[in-house]
């Protein structure tokens, strides 16, 4: 049987250079450890537990060669840090022959699809960065439905299913609970002025009529632990809940201090974290980052175990899916000049070297 012959001697054969092939990769590995094809990424480690790892994106740094190779490698997710604002993406009156900016949101979007990552959108209703023609317009509450109805339908529209879920309405409370008083609210307001929650339901029905697939979340800051303004969303959500009204998930910002390391908070967090996955709502980290009044090693070192800390409360948590940074170098970092005196808040220093709280995120994702 030549035929068999031939295919014995060729399984042998297979099996030598098989053989021959694992020693030399083991003699490789032996001699360079970190070969990249071995290289554990943020978002390989993240995969395994089904959570996204995302990091806010501004479409003028994806021309950054060492950002955008970080963004794609590491990353599973993105969110526009600017780019879908009401100011930005809407600059001009609907009067305008070109009211809408999409270019720079579609080319996050893009560089998303490129490479296999989500989108995830922020914001559609928000006091900040909304545009002179609508702060300054002085329209009437009517007007303002027809205009933010108007955007909330044409952006959600524009994006399709290529953006899964939307902060819908960002930072309406105060820490004491009570609605904030705002331009959308009650200055004068969509027509819900002093209506309670009333405005923000309208918002997120707008949004699920212009795409029912998209995740819908309400999104605030200093919401992380129970305390008066988590109480509040609470109530918001427990009652959207109950009457049906399209939330899907709580965004937390989490734009904190070396001062959350502490028992008390952590605890808070997750007890926080649960009540909310109780009403059947996901949980995502949606602004993530830690900031320091130095880069000292000590320092670094501290940041890093919190970052460690704050991925262990969401991997606690089988509702917390999703984990963002607010950026990703500490070169483009929002915090140098919105907290004075603070910085270092990201994983990658401001020459896109890992910080010690890369290693801890990744640790606590293994
Ligand atoms: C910040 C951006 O990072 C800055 O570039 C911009 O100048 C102001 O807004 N909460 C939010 C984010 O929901 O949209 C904010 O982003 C940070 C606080």
């Amino acid at each position: 049987m030549p035929q068999r012959c031939t295919i014995r001697a060729t399984l042998a054969l297979c099996c030598m250079l098989a053989m021959t092939g694992a020693f030399a990769l083991s003699l490789q590995s032996a001699t360079h450890k970190k070969e990249p094809v071995d290289e554990q990424t943020l978002r390989s480690a993240a995969h395994r537990h089904g959570i996204l790892i995302s990091a806010a994106a501004a479409p003028t740094h994806l021309a950054d060669a060492e950002y955008s190779a970080i963004l794609s490698g590491e990353f599973s997710a993105l969110e526009p840090e600017n780019a879908m604002k009401f100011a930005l993406i809407h600059p001009r009156p609907n009067t305008d022959p070109q009211p809408y900016d999409f270019a720079p949101a579609d080319r996050l979007v893009r560089f998303a699809q490129d490479h296999d990552m989500q989108v995830r959108g922020h914001t559609l209703v928000w006091h900040r960065q909304a545009p002179d023609w609508v702060t300054h317009g002085n329209f009437t509450a009517a007007q303002l439905n027809a205009i933010l109805r108007d955007h909330i339908t044409k952006v959600v529209r524009h994006f399709g299913d290529d953006v899964f879920a939307y902060d819908v309405v960002n930072e309406a409370f105060n820490d004491d609970g009570s609605l904030r008083s705002t331009l959308w609210y009650n200055q004068p307001g969509i027509g819900f002025a002093n209506g309670g929650t009333k405005y923000i339901e309208q918002a997120f029905e707008w949004a699920h009529a212009a795409n029912a697939n998209a995740k819908l979340f309400y999104n605030d800051y200093d919401n992380e632990t129970i305390n008066q303004k988590s109480d509040a969303i609470y109530e918001m959500a427990r009652d959207f809940h109950k009457r049906g009204i399209p939330l899907a998930g709580i965004g937390f910002q989490m734009h904190i201090g070396l001062d959350f390391d502490d028992p008390d908070k952590l605890r808070s967090l997750a007890d926080n974290f649960d009540r909310f996955a109780k009403l059947g709502l996901e949980i995502h980290i949606t602004e993530l980052d830690i900031r320091l009044r130095d880069g000292d090693a000590a320092t670094l070192a501290s940041q890093a175990k919190l970052y460690g800390e704050i991925v262990h409360a969401c991997l606690q948590q089988p509702n917390c899916k999703f984990i963002q940074t607010w950026g990703i170098t500490d070169k483009y970092s929002w915090v140098p000049q919105f907290f004075k005196g603070y910085g270092w808040g990201l994983l990658w220093d401001d020459h896109f070297q890992k910080k010690p709280a890369y290693f801890a995120v990744l640790h606590a994702l293994e």
